[in-house]
């Protein structure tokens, strides 16, 4: 092996979707714009090391927490080709990958967009190591965190990204960062832990199977409508009770909505546990007689995100505590960090 040409570390975040992306078209192109914020804590950090070699094909070694996992190993290569495809001078170089997640790997947090958005921002790193970036570079970044995982686009940016084109912004292509009063960056997040288990059916499955969906075109068109209707919210400087449980109802809609075109679909699935559909319920009873400001939502999985104020935390803490499920403690956060 060669001396090492290139090393870059970047820890980048997960984000969860207030308005889901659920259906694409070719190379994660998607159906309808959404909006994420961008969390703190659950984060990947991947080292990318690059040597200088003379294969002409994409030589990589990769590795979690320390193992070699097969399991992945496809889908990065296809993402490393595609890469190459673009930047052909990526072929003169073999890789070292090695991520680690502050997560549990079981723990049902959604993966993809903080390990793809990771390692897309070490490798366009290593492109303007090369003098090979024309561009932004966390447009660039953006745009390949988008071709690993169509949700990692939106997590190269802190705070809250739009991903597709809404009110004469944004692109299909890339994620933008979104412009939000101060006041939504005090968004926590809290996951609660209902199951820990592998999906039964994968997001990719799931994409694909809104393509003959009876009720996609009207999914796209409630998407569309619901990430106008959440700019406008996210944005005003009026902020009153009332936009908060607006907010609030606009989120919990867009996840049933999500989780209600898989159980639509064809073969239809469910990936609510029995437990999920308690703690929604306890959670609404409980918010009604503490009349507090705290929703929900879901990604593709059966866990819980419970989005508040930071004001109500030792609140939400006491609903936590009766429910004896483990909790990961989330919140807005400021976006990647190069190590
Ligand atoms: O990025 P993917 O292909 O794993 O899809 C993510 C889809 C959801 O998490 C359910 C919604 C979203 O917009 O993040």
């Amino acid at each position: 092996m060669h001396k090492a040409e290139f090393q870059a570390s970047w820890k980048s975040p997960s984000n969860i979707a207030f308005v889901k992306y659920w259906g694409k078209k070719t190379e994660q192109i998607p159906c309808n714009p959404s909006i994420s914020m961008t969390l703190d804590k659950c984060c990947t950090t991947t080292k990318l090391v690059a040597y200088p070699c003379d294969s002409q094909n994409i030589l990589y070694s990769f590795k979690l927490e320390g193992k070699s996992k097969p399991e992945f190993s496809l889908r990065i290569e296809k993402f490393l080709l595609r890469l190459s495809e673009d930047y052909p001078a990526l072929k003169n170089y073999c890789y070292e990958i090695e991520s680690s997640n502050s997560f549990p790997h079981s723990s049902g947090i959604a993966s993809s967009a903080s390990a793809f958005s990771a390692l897309s921002l070490c490798i366009v790193d290593f492109l303007k190591h090369l003098n090979l970036l024309r561009g932004e570079f966390f447009e660039i970044a953006s745009y390949y965190s988008r071709i690993g995982s169509g949700s990692a686009s939106r997590s190269v940016f802190g705070s809250y990204a739009l991903w597709g084109e809404s009110m004469n912004m944004g692109s299909h292509e890339v994620a933008i960062p979104l412009e939000v009063a101060d006041f939504w960056k005090e968004l926590r997040d809290t996951i609660i832990l209902v199951d820990e288990g592998e999906k039964s059916v994968s997001s990719s499955a799931g994409h694909a199977l809104m393509q003959n969906h009876p009720l996609a075109s009207a999914r796209f068109e409630q998407a569309k409508s619901n990430t106008e209707k959440l700019i406008k919210l996210l944005q005003s400087k009026d902020i009153t009770n009332n936009k908060v449980y607006e907010f609030g109802s606009l989120i919990e809609e867009e996840a049933m909505s999500l989780h209600a075109m898989m159980m639509t679909s064809s073969p239809s699935y469910i990936l609510f546990k029995a437990k999920t559909i308690e703690v929604i319920d306890r959670l609404k009873e409980w918010r009604k007689e503490e009349k507090l400001a705290v929703f929900f939502t879901l990604d593709a999985g059966p866990n819980i995100h419970l989005i508040y104020f930071s004001k109500d935390k030792s609140k939400v803490d006491e609903f936590l505590s009766s429910l004896d499920l483990k909790t990961i403690d989330d919140k807005c956060g400021h976006g990647p960090e190069r190590l």
